[in-house]
């Protein structure tokens, strides 16, 4: 599901960008990755996080999927600014990723899985492009966060089928993605690494 305004004004912000790029230096210490990795960013939005992703790890090849269009289009206009041909964005559905299976070294997800109508599936293609030993890197946050009685008024989520940690964990550990020590958790959100087994 797209975000609505106050969601979009949110993650377009510069505050959002300090924390995914906090966010992004826990995700190194957690599992670093070698320079020249083929690796994905699902719900890209806007590519503030394709940017980081792109200077910490150095992959060779990065793309920044995203279902919104105008998303895509804003993350292609600063793209033009800063030449590069490892990044690239295109418009897609996280449910529905189109690669081929054991594709990838790594998938980021920078807090949209919870915006996912069938998040099982969106975990299950995780796994599906990953190669064996590729990780997941993620944020996700959980409905205390985004659908308490002050958020559920300002954004717009799905309301059916939610999950908070203990089902979060169980579709990775289904899916075959081995949680690495060290993450972190909360009743709001958690941070963390997974391999592919
Ligand atoms: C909360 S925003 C996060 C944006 C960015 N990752 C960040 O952390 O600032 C969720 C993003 O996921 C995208 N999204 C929602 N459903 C999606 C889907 N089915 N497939 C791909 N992207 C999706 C939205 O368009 C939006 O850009």
């Amino acid at each position: 599901m797209k975000v609505n305004w106050a969601e979009r004004l949110w993650v377009n912000s510069p505050l959002r960008f300090l924390i995914q790029e906090r966010e992004t230096r826990f995700f190194k210490r957690l599992r670093n990755l070698e320079p020249g990795t083929r690796c994905l960013e699902i719900g890209c939005g806007h590519g503030a996080g394709a940017r980081i992703i792109l200077n910490t790890f150095e992959p060779a090849r990065l793309d920044g999927l995203d279902i919104d269009p105008f998303m895509i289009g804003l993350a292609l206009r600063r793209q033009r600014k800063r030449t590069t041909d490892r990044l690239n964005f295109l418009v897609g559905d996280a449910q529905n990723l189109p690669y081929v299976d054991g594709s990838m070294d790594a998938v980021f997800n920078f807090g949209i899985i919870h915006h996912l109508e069938n998040w099982r599936q969106g975990i299950s293609e995780i796994a599906r492009v990953l190669k064996s030993g590729g990780g997941f890197y993620f944020e996700e946050i959980y409905p205390p966060l985004y659908a308490n009685p002050i958020t559920r008024i300002l954004l717009e989520h799905p309301t059916e089928n939610r999950f908070h940690g203990p089902e979060y964990r169980t579709a990775l550990q289904r899916e075959g993605l081995r949680l690495l020590p060290g993450y972190k958790e909360s009743r709001f959100a958690i941070l963390g690494v997974a391999v592919k087994e």
